[in-house]
């Protein structure tokens, strides 16, 4: 490991449980993990066995049960809504398993969103929004709304709004699902480049062919986490 990376987000023993009336399911069990810049992990697993919880966690979308979870050296826990919103606007990058575009907003507007709120003048929103639409081979359809575009096309959309307000943790569930080929490379070629530009990527994944762009392999099955360092040649 290179001694240039840093801790970006942390579990220290963080579970999670859902009650639903007299049963209680572990969505995840104890789990002590870090993330580091420079370094994209995979997350891998069958369905149902916790892995959108995890990067949920990690994107602060859900508190732990127990346990805490640690982003950019804050306990989660101990902070309040103006500041997780804060955290998750400006250093944090989310690629939600279904896209959640706005539906009324155009491509551009979606890519523009988070922008917006950090409070960048729209000009340099646009500018900024449209250069990360180009980066996901989308500036064609920047005035489309979600709707009008098929399911890879919003995908792409909605890592160029992750990737928009360059952050620090970039968190993406099955970003590829909906992506031929060709496109998954060219995003994976992408993630991989940022990684290497000192962030933290962590992509949960059923997809194999993801796996030679990995620096390291997390396994979940019924709730309990394996990291398996495996290191790649790139
Ligand atoms: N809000 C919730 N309330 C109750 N149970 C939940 C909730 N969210 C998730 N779970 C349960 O937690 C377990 C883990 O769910 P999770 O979404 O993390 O799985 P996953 O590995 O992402 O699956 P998939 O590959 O199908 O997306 C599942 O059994 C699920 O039913
Ligand atoms: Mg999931």
């Amino acid at each position: 490991m290179q001694s240039s990376t840093k801790v970006i987000a942390q579990l220290i023993g963080a579970n999670k449980r859902y009650k639903s009336g007299d049963t209680e399911i572990t969505a995840l069990q104890a789990t002590t993990l870090d993330f580091r810049s420079n370094e994209l992990a995979l997350i891998i697993g069958p369905s149902g066995s916790g892995k959108t919880t995890l990067l949920s966690l990690l994107g602060c979308v859900i508190y732990p049960t127990e346990g805490e979870v640690l982003v950019g050296g804050n306990k989660v826990r101990e902070m309040s809504e103006t500041q997780l919103s804060n955290l998750r606007l400006n250093y944090i990058g989310f690629v939600f398993q279904n896209f959640n575009l706005v539906a009324p907003l155009t491509a551009l507007e979606n890519v523009m969103f988070p922008l917006t709120l950090q409070g960048v003048s729209g000009q340099e929103a646009k500018a900024r929004a449209l250069q990360a639409l180009e980066g996901v081979g989308m500036a064609d359809r920047k005035n489309f709304k979600p709707k009008q575009l098929s399911g890879g096309q919003q995908q792409r959309v909605a890592i160029a709004r992750a990737l928009v307000t360059k952050p620090q943790l970039l968190l993406c569930d099955e970003p590829t699902a909906s992506l031929d080929a060709v496109s998954m490379v060219s995003v994976l070629q992408e993630l991989h480049r940022l990684s290497k530009e000192g962030i933290a990527v962590a992509i949960v994944t059923h997809d194999p062919r993801l796996k030679e762009y990995a620096d390291r392999t997390i396994y979940v099955e019924s709730g309990r986490v394996t990291d398996n360092a495996e290191f790649s040649i790139h």
